[in-house]
């Protein structure tokens, strides 16, 4: 292994520089030249690749965002597209790849390999924490950390005026984001994909609940079939008026920010064991950490399913709220 490229792709997340810097500074460590690719897979076609040296990395462990931006390529979704990636990787001597992304990065690399016998291997970057084979994807400690201090605020108001609020965070279509924050703001309800939303309950809960409760916060995940926080809002309020019902959507907030000491670690983790990865012959593997432990997921597996919800966080919630 003579030169590797390096990218992020799709949406941006907390520790993703973290883990470009341990990609760059574990290969050259072997004496692997690295080439950072800008923009993605977008980048990768239209040939936006630069040399990354040591200090190219210098001061980007506790920056947010990513140093080598990132996109959601439509054009790599076509078969011209990735041949005239694979040109790109070819023209320059490229052996290796590691991308940091989510699932739609590790398909994309996956519909590659079809064509490409470039070993990829993959860091898991997506505040959505939807990947199989990890504990915590780069980004997700963040968001989470991020939501938890938003709704700190929110709950001041809420107790100050006695409301009711809907916060609605992000996850496409996955609750890990709302269940983790929920838990830690102390929600009276969490709202998620992976679980029945059934607005009769809330309603009775939110009626049977503690009286002396001044404040209500409900954390509703965006991608619940019920719709958004919004929608779930009119439709307990045409129930109970009497409530001062509130609505904040925390948006992209939630994909900002320096990462978490935590995500800095996990990040630099993944990416030392992404060049490992390589140097050992893997490819389209994702690299993860799991109990503690590196683990290398396939890729087609990684995409394959939904991380699960801690049955045992679910079942603590309405208990924890009372
Ligand atoms: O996948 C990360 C994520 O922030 C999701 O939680 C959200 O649904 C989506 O990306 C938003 O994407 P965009 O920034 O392209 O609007």
């Amino acid at each position: 292994m003579k030169r590797i490229a390096v990218f992020t792709s799709g949406g941006d997340s907390p520790g993703m520089n973290a883990c470009i810097r341990a990609v760059v500074r574990t290969a050259i460590y072997h004496k692997i030249e690295v080439l950072g690719i800008k923009h993605g897979y977008d980048g990768m076609i239209k040939g936006e690749f630069s040399k990354m040296d040591s200090s190219s990395v210098a001061n980007i462990i506790h920056r947010g965002g990513t140093i080598l931006k990132t996109a959601r390529s439509k054009k790599f979704l076509t078969i011209e597209g990735r041949k005239s990636a694979l040109a790109n990787l070819q023209k320059h001597g490229i052996n290796g790849v590691v991308v940091i992304g989510g699932d739609g990065s590790f398909r994309g690399a996956l519909e590659f390999s079809e064509i490409c016998d470039i070993p990829f291997v993959g860091c898991p970057g997506t505040i959505d924490n939807d990947l199989i084979g990890t504990d915590f994807a780069i980004g997700y400690d963040t968001a989470v950390n991020t939501v938890v201090e938003a709704v700190d605020k929110i709950r001041d108001t809420a107790e100050s005026h006695d409301r009711l609020f809907f916060v609605e965070v992000m996850g496409r279509d996955a609750g890990l984001i709302a269940l983790r924050s929920g838990i830690s703001v102390g929600a009276e309800a969490i709202i998620m994909p992976e679980t029945k939303t059934d607005i009769e309950d809330l309603i009775t809960r939110l009626e049977s609940g503690r009286k002396s409760k001044s404040s209500k916060i409900i954390i509703v995940a965006e991608g619940d079939e019920a719709g958004g926080a919004f929608v779930i809002a009119e439709q307990v309020k045409k129930r109970l008026p009497d409530y001062d019902t509130r609505v904040t959507i925390l948006g992209h907030i939630q994909r900002g920010g320096n990462p978490s000491a935590m995500d800095r670690v996990n990040s630099s983790r993944m990416g030392f064991a992404a060049i490992e990865a390589l140097l050992a012959g893997k490819r389209n593997v994702m690299v993860g950490i799991i109990d503690k432990k590196i683990a290398y997921t396939p890729f087609q597996n990684a995409v394959k399913h939904h991380q699960r919800l801690n049955p045992d966080l679910v079942r603590m919630i309405d208990i924890l709220s009372l």
